[in-house]
């Protein structure tokens, strides 16, 4: 899959699949433009560029409405278009409904799933007047196994997915893709925080492929999706788990 010429908006592109989607479009010659609220990113996009590839950094807090339309507005001065939309930026922490309090749960839900709300609705206005786009939400799996965490979560993540659903529908006629996907026991630094090395070796037994996904194995269905080969798919969900959601 060729992306010359194209433009990417990615999110969570300083850590885990944001960063790996980051790098892999960027080597196959899109023009990746990183949003993060950690200036981790910075590098990303020096590595990226180093390679002879084109990247930028915007440091960004994706729940604040003016922060997310100022840095798109940038973006649409300095690159002209926007062709793709990959949504990674999120968070996880554990809790259980006794103990989680409001403060919890708005958080989550304001990285989570309002972050998705603005980023979409800014990127699309660029995407209209394309009239073309390719948008991808990171969910999770634990969208419907409600898992992951703990409801916070479980719920900020099942949002995305009517999130997407409604979108694909709104956007289909200006030939705007809109998917998600459920990734489950990926190896990135998110599961590092919320579990540690143990639970790794745990889970590994509920995954029917038998190992840890890596965020490559996300990235290349990123790669597919946001690709003018996957033009006739929009509105699904898809995992990438090993089989471990629906196995026995
Ligand atoms: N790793 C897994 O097993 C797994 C499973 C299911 C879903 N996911 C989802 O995949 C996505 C990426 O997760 P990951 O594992 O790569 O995690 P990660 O922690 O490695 O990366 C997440 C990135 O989001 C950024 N971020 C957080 N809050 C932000 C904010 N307010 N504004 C801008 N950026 C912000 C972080 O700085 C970080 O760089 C998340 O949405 C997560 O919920 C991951």
């Amino acid at each position: 899959m060729n992306f010359k010429g194209k433009t990417a908006v990615v999110t969570g592109a300083s850590s885990g699949i944001g960063k790996e989607v980051a790098l892999s479009l960027a080597s196959k010659g899109c023009e990746v433009c990183c949003l993060d609220i950690n200036d981790e990113g910075l590098k990303v996009a020096e590595q990226i560029t180093s390679q002879g590839f084109r990247a930028c950094f915007y440091h960004v807090d994706l729940t604040i409405e003016d922060d997310v339309n100022s840095s798109i507005e940038d973006i649409l001065i300095k690159k002209n278009k926007i062709d793709i939309l990959v949504h990674s930026a999120g968070i996880s922490t554990k809790c259980n409904l006794k103990d989680l309090t409001l403060d919890t749960w708005n958080k989550t839900i304001n990285i989570n799933l309002t972050s998705t709300f603005l980023i979409t609705k800014a990127v699309s206005r660029v995407m209209i007047d394309q009239n073309y786009g390719r948008i991808v939400i990171i969910s999770s799996g634990s969208a419907i196994t409600g898992t992951g965490g703990g409801p916070h979560y479980a719920a900020s993540k099942a949002g995305q997915i009517g999130l997407t659903r409604s979108l694909s529908n709104e956007l289909a006629k200006h030939n705007i893709t809109v998917n998600a996907i459920g990734p489950r026991s990926i190896d990135t630094p998110l599961l590092d925080k919320l579990y540690g090395e143990d639970y790794k070796k745990d889970v590994i037994k509920r995954i029917p492929l038998g190992r840890m996904g890596t965020a490559k194995d996300v990235s290349e269905l990123v790669i597919f999706l946001v690709s003018d080969e996957s033009s006739f798919i929009t509105g699904q969900f898809i995992l990438v788990d090993g089989g471990r959601t629906f196995s026995n």
